[in-house]
């Protein structure tokens, strides 16, 4: 019994050095270990809690829409419109992820997003609201017949008078937006061949949101990746509606498909580093830039932004020309017409902030703010989570003058303001203090890892004098029972690590 003992406290203490040099080493690479035990957690998996989130998230989502009236449709073309925004109507947003199918071998899962919409009393208006705004649906007839002969252009002129089309329409808010309106027009399409419509399929009804309520087509068949491949990020965007690049920009770099599908983010994120985001509003990826750095409630967050140039189509970036089909009129509008069945559909961001001056000038009303209209999402970088996202877009028609077509014979060329919407996304206050507690555990594990590393070296420091004494001494028992129970303590920190 004399002699092994000495022989244990050999072994405990070099099971403690084992110990201090495993707590130096988790000290050194803390980071990398870090992003290795959050990966695991970030990564999508049937039972991981992100992908619970993300099935059917619990954040109260709100979209907010605004709408122009036009006041002054009477004077025009004499008069430049006056536009007047009045909103938000807003609607609580349900939203949840359907037919998820995963596919473990190449890493991915593919699902459709539904979403439905209820409207919130909150809103600054009511669905009875009496709003005047551009004939949509006459202005599309007019830009699809752009390259018709002169019969059939005049034939569409005498049609327009025919079935009492304006240049304007005034309908209630609700019908503008969800419930949609009847129109002689949408009958007539519904007898023409599916050339001279672009394809759209026939509807009974135009709304601006008209059929995206309790949908799941309206985002698309999405497949992203769940980030368990070695090197792959979670929820970046692979194929949307079975292609793995966009179908509407020839194929050169405007047709590729990347980026963040909007929920997860990379967790590698520096202030260098853009964001990029497929964005299916928009059909198109965007790359968001850097715009500033700060704190929301003790965590810190990188900002990036839709800018001048991320959201540009036109010859001041001619590295972004392959996005605008045709003519690149305008800076700070993306022509989204083939994406939309041919109608005249052009986004911007909202009071065509950062865009062309001459936008401005062709309508009264437009008063760009960064603080309101711009588009950003600033994200925690070490842990990829959004802390606070603003999307935000405005929905533009093209108009130009066709001499053949009465109605529109005078018209100035422009790009005519409809609404704008957006989508606001704060981290609720409980995820912030769990997000808080994860953060500290990255910015503290580095020096607590330290810290035991010195612990375990003063113990198999003490083990071994205690040994040296022991020949010497009968006093062994204080000494064997200091140098067990640290260990135990040690074992219990490693494994609530
Ligand atoms: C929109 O403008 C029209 C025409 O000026 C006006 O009659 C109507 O009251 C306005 N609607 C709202 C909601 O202000
Ligand atoms: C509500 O709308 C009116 C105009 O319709 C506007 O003057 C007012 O500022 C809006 N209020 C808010 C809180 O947005
Ligand atoms: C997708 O989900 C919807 C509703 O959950 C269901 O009606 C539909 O059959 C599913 N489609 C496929 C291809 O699984
Ligand atoms: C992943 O596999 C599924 C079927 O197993 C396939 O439909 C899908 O296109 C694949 N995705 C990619 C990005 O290759
Ligand atoms: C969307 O559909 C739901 C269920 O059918 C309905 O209760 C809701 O009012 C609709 N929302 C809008 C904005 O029409
Ligand atoms: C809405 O306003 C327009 C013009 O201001 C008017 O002609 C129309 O009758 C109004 N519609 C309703 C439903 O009040
Ligand atoms: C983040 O990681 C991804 C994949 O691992 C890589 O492609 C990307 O370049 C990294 N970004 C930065 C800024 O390090
Ligand atoms: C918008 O894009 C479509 C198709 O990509 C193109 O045919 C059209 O000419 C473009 N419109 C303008 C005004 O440039």
């Amino acid at each position: 019994m004399r002699g092994r003992v000495p022989r244990n406290r050999l072994i405990i203490a070099g099971t403690i050095v084992l110990l201090a040099a495993a707590a130096l080493g988790a000290a050194l690479a803390w980071n990398q270990i870090f992003d290795a035990a959050l990966s695991a957690q970030m990564t999508l998996t049937p039972t991981s809690r992100s992908f619970r989130e993300w099935v059917e998230p619990t954040v109260p989502l709100y979209f907010d829409v605004y709408l122009f009236n036009w006041t002054n449709a009477e004077q025009f073309p004499d008069e430049i419109p006056n536009l007047v925004e009045i909103g938000p109507y807003r609607f609580r947003e349900k939203r949840s992820h359907v037919n998820v199918t995963w596919h473990p071998h190449n890493g991915s899962v593919s699902y459709r997003t539904f979403r439905s919409w209820e409207f919130d009393e909150s809103s600054n208006g009511t669905l009875q609201d009496n709003i005047t705004m551009l004939n949509i649906i006459a202005a599309s007839a007019v830009y699809r017949s752009r390259d018709w002969g002169f019969i059939r252009q005049k034939g569409l002129s005498m049609g327009l008078a025919m079935f009492g089309e304006g240049i304007s329409i005034s309908k209630l808010a609700g019908e503008l937006l969800f419930e949609g309106y009847d129109d002689p027009l949408l009958d007539l399409a519904k007898s023409l061949p599916e050339s001279t419509t672009g394809g759209a399929p026939p509807v009974d009804r135009f709304g601006l949101f008209y059929g995206r309520n309790n949908s799941i087509d309206t985002d698309g068949f999405m497949e992203v990746s769940t980030g368990a491949l070695s090197g792959s990020l979670p929820g970046q965007i692979l194929k949307w509606n079975h292609l793995d690049h966009l179908p509407y920009y020839g194929s050169g770099k405007c047709s590729k498909l990347a980026g963040s599908a909007g929920e997860f983010m990379p967790h590698n994120l520096t202030e260098d580093s853009g964001l990029t985001l497929f964005v299916p509003d928009l059909c198109r990826t965007v790359h968001m830039q850097h715009t500033d750095s700060g704190q929301i409630a003790g965590l810190p967050y990188h900002k990036y932004a839709l800018t001048e140039t991320s959201f540009d189509n036109s010859s001041s970036s001619p590295s972004n020309s392959c996005f605008c089909n045709g003519e690149c009129a305008w800076s700070g509008v993306m022509n989204v017409s083939s994406c939309r069945y041919g109608s005249p559909s052009f986004l911007s961001l909202p009071h065509f902030l950062y865009g062309d001056p001459q936008l401005r000038e062709l309508v009264n009303g437009m008063e760009p703010d960064p603080e309101k209209h711009s588009f950003y999402f600033a994200v925690e970088p070490n842990l990829g989570v959004p802390l606070d996202v603003a999307a935000r877009f405005q929905l533009n028609v093209w108009m130009e003058p066709n001499e053949n077509i009465a109605l529109y014979e005078n018209v100035p060329k422009m790009l005519f303001p409809i609404f704008w919407v957006e989508q606001r996304v704060r981290v609720e206050d409980r995820v912030l203090s769990e997000l808080r507690v994860v953060r500290g555990i990255y910015d503290w594990g580095g020096a607590i890892c330290a810290g035991m590393t010195l612990f375990f070296v003063a113990f198999a420091v003490k083990v071994l004098c205690c040994a040296k004494k022991h020949k010497y001494s009968r006093y062994s028992r204080p000494c064997d029972v200091i140098s067990e129970k640290p260990k135990d303590e040690a074992e219990l920190k490693l494994n609530a690590m």
